[in-house]
């Protein structure tokens, strides 16, 4: 039972009616709350200067700090008070964990990976009580927003905050790149400039040794990473999971290449590609994230192909899986540029009251579109683009 003003306004305790009455009123019921609405607060009025939460949840991706800079010096700038919350969602669970970060906090993070508020895939919406706690601690924290930077997980607890009213506006960000309604989420190009890395070097090796290459890359239930990556580093041969593709036809390719005189070749196979005969999800152990989502790289999907390949062809094959370096370090300029880009148009929709909305960019300009139609579909590799790299098999 939810007691109390949960995100309380900053003048006096007056009782302001909720943005959208009639849905946070839903959640009054849902919330068992008897006494208030969760979002009796409405934030950003007349020239007050504004408290401004961020958080970064999910997966890290490189960019992240670019965007929380964006969002934070444009704010600071604005003569508001910007509060960083620590970890994603759990920040906003239990006792709480943020604070207050200064201009020093933004000095010097443009260039680095990962992410200075930390992150989780601590979802509270999967939490007994968890709602509440995050209703609780932004009160307690005195937000008048909150700006949630993630990926699909992280922006539906913000999608469901800004549906009751919250003053919430998302950032899209995955180096999946698997976000429906927008061109650019944060970290994809580094990611995938690190494959295209990783393959070009495994060019030199995998023709001195004459063999066979399988990079694994991430990815997860999409092969934007793989196929990308793929292109940009002049793969032999792509396997992602909106395109099936048999065992049969993988050996066939490659003994193709070996009858035109190519006796190496580089496979990238994406981590959550599905071939009969190749352990299909369940079989991981079950093993999952904070999310609930199976962790596709226990499946090892680049050894079972690559031990298949040597077994079937009796071709020297050998693995390399890319796993967290395709996160980790530093940012291409490229994701510095767009999470700057978005993170400073994140405060603007603040600044506008746009709640429930997220810049995203769309032939090359930024836009702005709801995060629930950001995070209702996931976004897969088109069968045209899966041409274009057929071209050079
Ligand atoms: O969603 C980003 C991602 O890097 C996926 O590509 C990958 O499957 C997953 O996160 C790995 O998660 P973790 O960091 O929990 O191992």
């Amino acid at each position: 039972m939810v007691r109390g003003i949960l995100w309380r306004p900053r003048d006096g305790g007056r009782l302001i009616q909720p943005r959208f009455g009639g849905a946070a009123h839903g959640m009054l019921v849902a919330l068992g709350s008897t006494e208030h609405d969760a979002f009796d607060h409405q934030p950003g009025h007349g020239s007050q200067a504004l408290r401004i939460g961020i958080l970064t949840g999910g997966g890290d991706a490189p960019g992240l700090n670019a965007a929380i800079r964006g969002v934070g010096r444009r704010a600071l700038a604005h003569g508001d008070t910007v509060i960083g919350v620590k970890n994603g969602w759990a920040g906003l669970i239990g006792d709480g964990d943020y604070m207050e970060l200064d201009r020093r906090a933004f000095s010097g993070i443009l260039q680095l990976g990962g992410t200075v508020l930390g992150s989780s895939r601590t979802n509270p919406m999967k939490r007994e009580g968890g709602r509440e706690e995050v209703l609780r601690n932004l009160g307690r924290a005195e937000l008048d927003a909150l700006v949630a930077i993630g990926g699909d997980d992280t922006l539906s607890v913000a999608a469901w905050l800004a549906e009751h009213g919250g003053p919430v506006v998302g950032v899209p960000k995955t180096m999946d790149n698997d976000l429906s309604v927008t061109d650019y989420c944060i970290g994809f190009d580094t990611a995938v400039s690190r494959v295209a890395e990783a393959v070009d070097r495994l060019h030199t090796t995998a023709a001195a040794h004459h063999r066979v290459m399988v990079v694994e890359v991430m990815g997860r239930d999409t092969g934007w990473v793989a196929l990308m990556g793929g292109i940009a580093g002049g793969a032999d041969l792509v396997l992602i999971p909106e395109i099936r593709v048999s065992l049969d036809e993988v050996l066939e390719r490659l003994q193709r290449r070996l009858r035109s005189g190519s006796d190496f070749s580089i496979i990238v196979v994406a981590e959550g590609v599905e071939m009969e005969g190749v352990t299909d999800k369940e079989a991981a152990g079950g093993k999952r994230d904070a999310f609930g989502h199976v962790q596709l790289s226990k499946r090892g999907v680049g050894e079972t192909l690559a031990e298949l390949i040597e077994e079937r062809l009796g071709h020297e094959t050998r693995t390399t899986v890319l796993g967290h370096t395709q996160r980790g370090g530093t940012p291409s300029a490229y994701d510095r540029i767009w999470a700057t880009r978005v993170g400073v148009a994140a405060f603007d929709l603040v600044l506008q009251k746009s709640w429930g909305m997220m810049p995203v960019v769309r032939n090359g300009a930024v836009e702005t579109a709801p995060i629930a139609d950001v995070v209702a579909e996931q976004r897969r590799v088109p069968q045209e683009l899966y041409e274009l790299a057929k071209v050079f098999y």
